[in-house]
């Protein structure tokens, strides 16, 4: 017999063998059941598993969701020009330029030409806009700074050593603060050095809240304090220093761990 012959014959006796048990692919049929079993039963009990910790999860996210909403976190403050002591010669414009020149950059924004294309909003009221998928946001111009405004002074009373620091709170997205926030700043030293604040009262006006975050609210500039050191012949040549508070609103002033919510502190050095 040929050989090709003899592998014709092994393979339709091997058919044959197939047929005659009812095997299927090599498997009985009680033996795919066994496994059709198995795998009905695995799947069974991973979704199942699946749905308890769905489940699970959801019943503690419905929990959690109103406790994080209704904590929005208090803002921290930080002055400009940024440094943790201001110091310079009033004589000496070299000391003192790269202060200014912080400062109307940082004024920039608060252009009046620029400022006048967004909305004159309502004093006092917060500027809710829930509905609008793009924010419309309020008017701050820089003159509302007058003298720390860099308009009238371009040297931000920094030539007659009369320096002015502008307070920025920093931005939260859906900050609403309760009652009627202003900053107050107090000297450290011996004799409380005089201060103006711009706008009065270093009031910040709720209309500014709240923001929307950077992509539905692009226009958006953060209201500021500016604050005028008085300066006198006493307190040249001498270190001084200022802590500013946000007062009057629930927001935190006083946390021990994080000592920039609502607060500030600089100091000062005027050179004659
Ligand atoms: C500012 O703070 C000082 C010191 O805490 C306090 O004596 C003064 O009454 C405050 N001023 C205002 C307007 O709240
Ligand atoms: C401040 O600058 C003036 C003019 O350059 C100089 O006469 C004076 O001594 C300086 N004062 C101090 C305390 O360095």
């Amino acid at each position: 017999i040929g050989r090709k012959e003899e592998q014709k014959m092994i393979q339709q006796f091997s058919n044959k063998d197939h047929l005659g048990t009812g095997e299927f692919l090599g498997r009985t049929a009680s033996s795919w059941g066994l496994i059709l079993l198995f795998y009905l039963v695995f799947y069974g009990f991973l979704a199942a598993m699946f749905l308890l910790t769905m489940w699970v999860m959801l019943l503690t996210l419905d929990d959690n969701v109103p406790k994080h909403q209704d904590r929005v976190p208090s803002p921290g403050l930080v002055i400009r020009p940024h440094a943790a002591e201001i110091s310079f010669n009033r004589s000496n414009p070299a000391d003192y330029s790269g202060y200014v020149q912080q400062l109307h950059q940082f004024l920039q924004p608060y252009e009046d030409s620029r400022q006048e294309q967004n909305e004159l909003c309502l004093v006092g009221e917060y500027t809710l806009q829930d509905g609008e998928p793009l924010k419309k946001a309020c008017q701050f111009k820089r003159s509302l700074l007058r003298y720390c405004s860099g308009l009238s002074d371009t040297s931000f009373g920094y030539s007659d050593g009369k320096p002015c620091v502008l307070i920025k709170m920093n931005r939260i997205i859906g900050l609403k603060p309760i009652g009627d926030p202003y900053v107050n700043c107090t000297s450290k030293g011996n004799a409380p050095l005089e201060m103006l604040y711009f706008p009065s009262d270093g009031r910040i006006d709720k209309m500014f809240f709240p923001y929307y975050g950077k992509k539905a609210h692009p226009d958006y500039v953060q209201p500021l304090v500016a604050v005028k050191l008085l300066l006198t012949k006493e307190d040249y040549n001498v270190e001084q220093t200022v802590e500013c508070k946000l007062e009057g609103s629930d927001l935190r002033n006083n946390d021990d761990r994080d000592k920039s919510l609502g607060r500030v502190i600089f100091r000062v050095k005027v050179f004659q």
